[in-house]
């Protein structure tokens, strides 16, 4: 769908954010032709530079992090004839009028304000724009996580955005709701009739989430040390994933239609309180180990100032939803950095039949299970029970009905930010989480923090490399069940 002329301001651009992802995605966009003639993206950050330097930088980010095979000279050239640059200080007064003249050249655009900043100065920026007559109609803010640190902070950002922004021109990023692979689930649900006829309690046995990342703190140490798996990872991605899991069918694919159902999951959200804090969750910090063959540090050495940080790298947690749909069927969540692969995937276990009539020595009752891989080697796999050829007899064995995007597409995946950010353009926030969404995911969170707190432990440790601390395992085979096979 083409999209309009723009203008993207995008703060924080020497940031890591706008190097690795935004401008990426942006050329991406643009080599596909979604970029019109008139459009500017212009960075905005204190530093003094010249818009020639801020291209410059530009070029290294896109060399750097887009594949050689999609970098022609004459695109990136034709890319970079696009941006242009003012220093604008965030946190104070310099630098406004030079972005409001230069954004008066063309008036008619459409204008995201991109915040690529740290969270605490999207109050003051929006001020700014504000007091400088910068928003309009066709003006948007655009927010990265971290939202908040609780649903205290979170409140005081949204207010403060909320006092110069309507709720429909906010767009709060979570960018795996960009993922090609986790917008397949929607497609998954409800485009067919076979699977939401089994998506129940009656038939599904429970639920696992897991988001595994190789890397480790990656020089975000400073950020990463305050806030943990928990804030990183559960409170944003894993609980968007867990509602397009769980919801139940939204109206149409309008905004407020889907933000609608999985708000009523994060409501159905059952707290954890103190009293059930150990069973339900682990916390973990990993400690040195190898990771594909390579020798990596502890956690502790990664930051480098502080050897006795709790900080949790790594979480396993059992989750409720409390509603007809999914009473008693637990989801299983587990994410932290520095596991074996980087990989993320949804397992539907499917419970086992009532009754067999085959001899128990040739049927395993291995039960049906759906696994949605989402990173990578995107793709839908569901394993069926089967007869084992020959004439020994009737021997069964699970098998797959395996779909994988990559030899079915045969093309290139976006990153999610392409997406995203051309429905920032098109004024689409169905892919963007409301603020009501945000707030009660902190408040569910909150009482996960409340009750670690009121029971303070230190992580457990685990060796970078393995899939995190031995209590992990435990929380689900305590109740007689194991983390997806492929895992380990
Ligand atoms: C970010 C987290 O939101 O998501 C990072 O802050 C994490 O810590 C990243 O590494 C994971 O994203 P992806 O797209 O690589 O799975």
């Amino acid at each position: 769908i083409p999209v309009a002329s723009f203008d993207c301001v995008v703060f924080g651009a020497t940031g890591d954010l706008t190097t690795r992802k935004l401008l990426p995605a942006l050329y991406y966009r643009f080599k596909d032709g979604q970029i019109p003639g008139t459009s500017r993206i212009i960075g905005a950050s204190r530093s003094e530079m010249s818009a020639e330097a801020f291209r410059e930088r530009a070029r290294d980010a896109i060399k750097r992090f887009v594949p050689a095979v999609d970098v022609t000279q004459d695109t990136l050239a034709a890319f970079l004839d696009h941006l242009d640059y003012v220093a604008v200080d965030g946190a104070g007064d310099d630098g406004w009028t030079d972005l409001a003249e230069k954004l008066a050249e063309r008036p008619d655009q459409v204008r995201p304000y991109y915040l690529a900043t740290s969270p605490d100065l999207y109050g003051s920026i929006c001020r700014n724009l504000a007091a400088h007559g910068l928003i309009g109609e066709k003006s948007r803010v655009v927010l990265e996580k971290p939202i908040g640190k609780d649903l205290k902070s979170a409140r005081a950002i949204n207010d403060a955005v909320g006092e110069v922004f309507p709720e429909e021109q906010i767009f709060r990023i979570d960018h795996y709701l960009g993922k090609e692979t986790v917008q397949n689930l929607l497609a998954l649900r409800f485009a067919n009739t076979i699977f939401e006829r089994l998506w129940t309690a009656d038939v599904i046995d429970h639920v696992q989430i897991t988001v595994g990342e190789t890397v480790g703190v990656e020089g975000r140490a400073g950020y990463y040390d305050t806030s943990g798996a928990l804030r990183d990872m559960v409170q944003n991605h894993m609980l968007q994933l867990l509602c397009l899991m769980a919801m139940e069918s939204p109206l149409s694919l309008d905004a407020n239609s889907v933000r609608d159902e999985k708000l009523k999951v994060l409501r159905a959200l059952k707290p954890i309180t103190p009293h059930d804090v150990q069973t339900v969750t682990v916390r973990g910090q990993y400690g040195a180990g190898a990771v594909s063959g390579q020798p990596v540090e502890s956690y502790r050495t990664d930051l480098g100032n502080d050897a006795q940080s709790r900080t949790e790298t790594f979480v396993a947690l059992k989750l409720e939803v409390q509603s007809w749909r999914w009473a008693g069927v637990p989801f299983y969540l587990r994410t932290g950095k520095r596991l074996p692969k980087k990989l993320s995937e949804i397992v539907v276990q499917f419970r086992a039949s009532p009754f067999s009539i085959f001899p128990t020595e040739a049927f395993g009752r291995e039960p049906n299970r759906l696994v949605i891989r989402l990173q990578p080697e995107e793709g839908i796999k569901l394993e069926v029970m089967t007869k084992d050829p020959g004439p020994g007899g009737m021997r069964l064995r699970p098998t797959n009905l395996d779909i994988s995007f990559e030899e079915t597409f045969k093309q290139r995946y976006p990153d999610a930010y392409e997406r995203l950010l051309m429905d920032v353009v098109r004024g689409n926030a169905t892919l963007f989480m409301r603020r009501d969404e945000v707030e009660v995911a902190w408040a569910w969170a909150d009482s996960l923090l409340k009750a670690w707190a009121e029971r303070p432990e230190p992580p457990r440790p685990y060796a970078a490399g393995s899939w995190g601390p031995t209590a992990a395992i435990a929380l689900i085979e305590r109740d007689g069940r194991t983390w997806h096979e492929e895992m380990h």
